[in-house]
């Protein structure tokens, strides 16, 4: 997990949702260091702030440009009780070169690397205790699934966040098609990972708990937030972001979020999980957003919003119990 220095802050505009062509007016990001997971920091970007054209794009602007590129969700509606969450939403270029990802590197700036994921013929096996196991194709799940927009707030432990307009389905839906047995009181889900192609040369964070795993208990996976994300900005999830496929848990903290899933299994015990297992005093297994619970290397009392720029910026704002998500999941914790 990373420290972030922060620049001086901006003003952030109530603007509302930011045309992806807009986008392009940013900075760029800076290095990012970080060690075995543990701490970072990361400098602000430097660079032009107009909008550029197409032609004055570097290189690395393009292949940004080219990750984000991907085919639309059509016809896709935004859940109207998720449609705002009274910020506004992050830039698309920041969101898409601002990311954890730690089977690709260990900076925030590992979107390149994560181009490596093979995303084609994806597959998802949902076994354990449940009365209908399978494997689903990707394409079988877009189909199968209604899929819908919504727009959710986006709080990592490191103490920034984001706003973010994911595309997907409630987990809630995958639950009623494998029916689960009386016996299952968890679920854990596990990411992509093949050594060859996540953790790359010249990246070694040591003997970690590979492949990353999550959990969460069967009534949290069931509650009406939990979300699977196949797309991001109304079309398909780009690779640094976790496609094909990934978690969107958003009262937890972005750990909570495993990516490129593969595998969900319904379990009776509480599975081990990859931030827990590193550390249990930093990443606890509930790890719901808590604005009086200081993390031992990060107040959680204000968060770092990252929003529409000019370039990468930064306002800082209170964090909310629940990432203000409290109405829907509060209950579950009483
Ligand atoms: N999933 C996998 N497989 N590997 C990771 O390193 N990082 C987590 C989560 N899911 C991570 C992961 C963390 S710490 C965060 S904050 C979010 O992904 C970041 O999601 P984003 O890059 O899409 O913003």
């Amino acid at each position: 997990m990373t420290f972030i220095r922060i620049p001086k802050s901006w003003s952030i505009p109530e603007s509302k949702v930011t045309s992806e062509n807009a986008y392009w007016n940013r900075r760029r990001f800076l290095k990012t260091i970080v060690t075995a997971g543990v701490s970072a920091s990361i400098l602000p970007l430097t660079g032009c702030q107009q909008s550029k054209s197409a032609q004055s794009k570097s290189p690395t602007e393009l292949a940004l440009a080219k990750s984000l590129n991907l085919p639309k969700i059509q016809p896709l509606e935004t859940n109207p009780a998720f449609a705002s969450v009274n910020r506004p939403i992050t830039k698309e270029e920041l969101a898409g070169q601002y990311n954890n990802f730690y089977e690709f590197g260990g900076t925030k700036s590992i979107w390149s690397n994560a181009q490596r994921l093979p995303t084609k013929n994806w597959q998802v096996e949902v076994t354990g205790l449940v009365n209908n196991p399978r494997t689903y194709d990707l394409d079988e799940i877009k189909q199968k699934f209604p899929l819908e927009e919504r727009i959710y707030r986006f709080r990592c432990v490191e103490a920034w966040s984001m706003t973010l307009p994911w595309v997907g389905f409630p987990m809630k839906a995958l639950i009623e098609a494998v029916e689960p047995k009386s016996e299952a009181k968890f679920v854990r889900f596990t990411s992509f990972y093949d050594p060859d192609i996540t953790t790359g040369p010249g990246f070694h964070l040591g003997s970690l708990p590979w492949p990353y795993q999550e959990g969460l208990r069967i009534e949290e996976m069931a509650n009406e937030l939990a979300f699977f994300a196949v797309g991001i900005y109304g079309h398909d999830l780009p690779k640094q972001h976790g496609a094909p496929l990934r978690m969107v848990i958003p009262w937890k903290y972005g750990f909570k979020g495993a990516k490129s899933i593969v595998k969900i299994e319904f379990l009776d015990t509480q599975p081990p999980t990859y931030w827990n297992t590193i550390d249990p005093r930093e990443y606890d297994f509930e790890a719901n957003v808590n604005p009086n619970k200081p993390h031992p290397r990060w107040s959680q009392a204000t968060e770092k919003f990252i929003s529409t720029g000019p370039g990468l910026s930064w306002e800082r704002i209170e964090t909310l119990p629940y990432n203000g998500y409290g109405e829907y999941v509060a209950n579950l914790y009483s």
